[in-house]
């Protein structure tokens, strides 16, 4: 059976499987546009159209009305049904919701592939938007007795879905659906409506306090970092007590909203004002309610999990929110059989719609034997060791090394192969590489990938595949790697195994014979905020448009420094 499940909106993406060939693809647009959560379905089409015709189709379409209602999933009909179950739902929301035409715009667009791959009459699986991202977790195993996700915010706020049994359709049970009211909401604006509880807003409404630039789920990311350089206020975790007696009911939207307008006077409704002059990262009292703000996040979403979800439950963890790794580190005290799942975001939508069908026929998963490196991009071949000593001789010296291997990641981190790499010892490496290349906020910390038997020695966690988790740099060796030690002596590691990406493995243990070091500072191959690189001819750009040193793609080793390359060649 061939399946073809695609999400939409931001950060869109598709896979493509064969269950009796296991051939599988796994395709982001931003990846072949270079648009930074691309959106639009040109790209994908294309790719799509160039594979036969499917059996079944499985959408990421998250506007119906209650998960319980599990016949709405697995709804198999022709199009003209989906489209008039669809249409019916959304007029169901509101009369004058301003999203209703995005909305519609999206059910065009599915449209338009699927009358362009010939697939208009077979069956369609619409997979409810949070249950798509629990399901997603199927590439880290399928015996999780809970799933739980949490978004940003969500199509129809219902942002939050605890799930009992995720991967067993015939026992799977909602624990916990959150949203406003599942009544139409006629007299309540967009904004209201989408952001009262969502646990999203209050992180990017600092960002945007602040004048970042970038999307909402750009501006969370951003500011994380930043709540390091505050301190606590009791008086606001005081009040948060107080008031958050119901965590499912708790509205931590509007809690945050009022704690910037009673202590710096700022509406955040009104994000068209100008307020940077007291939102910036050098008032202590900003950065305070930050750190605040930071603290409260996490104890909702601990309140939340240990309501919910009985302590050591095997959990997988998605959504948005899931890649907030100070949060992921303390849920880990009650929930050591957590996992989080890596492409947690929109980006790993189509890999849960795949996983719906997939369980509902009985089918068999694809053998992901390279996750997570599992992009459809344009692979290369291995750098021989030649390279590889010489890769490591020059990031030895405190060159900036650009890194390109094999297929690209499935989430929005580098792991290995679409990555910047920097010895993490230099003192003011962070610095150099943004005045060079990156060009973040300085308050952004960069992470390390280390040579995972070594992570104990280093940090108090043993084992982190994806750079999900926060971990704390051992005190005695936070002066050894100033580089990717964050002003609150965490850092958001990534342990490696020799089976895990022997090639990037073979990389960190060169680079530790020469500087004793086991790790590497690894930031992903962009520029300028825009995505991860998909192709050679991306990297190969970026290598000539910024100060990078040095540039490896596959065994292809390209030197800015003449001489340098002279030396390592021994000629
Ligand atoms: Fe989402």
């Amino acid at each position: 059976m061939r399946t073809l499940s695609i999400h939409l909106g931001h950060d869109a993406n598709a896979c493509i499987y064969d269950s009796e060939t296991l051939d599988f693809h796994y395709i982001k647009e931003e990846r072949v546009s270079g648009q930074k959560h691309d959106q639009a379905s040109n790209k994908i089409v294309r790719f799509i159209n160039k594979l036969p015709k499917v059996d079944i189709v499985a959408l990421s379409y998250g506007h119906l009305k209650n998960i319980n209602e599990m016949t709405l999933y697995h709804f198999n009909s022709n199009w003209d049904e989906f489209h008039k179950v669809a249409i019916k739902d959304i007029r169901s929301l509101s009369n004058n919701f301003p999203k209703l035409i995005y909305k519609k715009f999206w059910l065009k667009k599915y449209y338009e592939i699927l009358e362009k791959t010939n697939n208009l009459n077979i069956p369609v699986y619409c997979v409810q938007h949070d249950y798509a991202h629990i399901l997603s977790g199927w590439t880290l195993g399928i015996n999780y007795n809970y799933g739980i996700s949490i978004d940003g915010c969500g199509p129809d706020n219902n942002n939050k879905l605890i799930i009992k049994n995720p991967f067993n359709l015939k026992d799977t049970e909602t624990i916990f659906f959150s949203r406003l009211n599942i009544t139409p909401h006629r007299n309540i604006n967009a904004e209201e409506m989408s952001y009262k509880n969502s646990l999203g807003p209050p992180l990017s409404y600092i960002g945007r306090l602040m004048g970042l630039g970038g999307l909402n789920h750009d501006l969370a990311g951003k500011i994380m970092g930043i709540s390091a350089y505050g301190k606590i206020r009791d008086d606001i975790v005081k009040d948060f007590d107080n008031k958050c007696v119901d965590v499912s009911k708790f509205q931590i939207t509007q809690f945050c909203k009022d704690i910037f307008k009673k202590f710096l006077d700022v509406n955040v409704l009104l994000l068209d004002e100008d307020y940077t002059e007291k939102c910036n990262a050098k008032n202590q009292e900003f950065l305070d309610i930050i750190a605040s703000i930071q603290h409260i996040w996490k104890k909702t979403v601990l309140l939340l999990f240990n309501k919910f979800i009985p302590k050591n439950s095997t959990v997988i963890y998605s959504g948005g929110c899931a890649q907030n790794t100070i949060t992921n580190k303390a849920l880990l005290k009650d929930y050591p059989n957590l996992d989080i799942v890596p492409h947690c975001y929109d980006g790993g939508l189509s890999l849960g719609c795949l996983a719906f069908v997939i369980l509902k026929h009985n089918l068999q998963f694809p053998k992901l034997e390279n996750f997570p490196y599992i992009q459809t991009d344009m692979s290369v071949d291995p750098p021989s060791e030649t390279t590889i000593k010489q890769v490591a001789k020059l990031l030895a010296e405190g060159k900036i090394v650009g890194w390109y291997q094999g297929h690209g990641e499935v989430g929005p981190r580098a792991l290995g192969n679409r990555s910047i790499l920097m010895n993490p010892s230099i003192e003011n490496a962070k610095d150099i590489l943004n005045s060079k290349v990156k060009h973040r906020e300085h308050w952004r910390p960069f992470a390390p990938s280390i040579m995972e038997e070594y992570a104990s020695d280093w940090f108090d966690i043993e084992k982190s595949k994806y750079m999900m988790i926060a971990a704390n740099v051992h005190e005695d060796k936070r002066k050894l790697i100033p580089a990717v030690t964050h002003k609150d002596g965490t850092s958001r590691i990534q342990t490696v195994a020799l089976e895990d990406n022997n090639i990037f493995y073979n990389l960190l243990k060169e680079f530790y014979s020469i500087t004793n070091i086991p790790m590497l500072l690894n930031t992903s191959l962009n520029k300028g905020g825009g995505p991860i690189v998909g192709d050679p001819s991306q990297a190969i750009d970026i290598y000539n448009d910024t100060e990078l040193d040095a540039l490896c793609v596959g065994d292809q080793l390209y030197v800015k420094n003449y001489e340098l390359i002279k030396v390592n060649n021994g000629s």
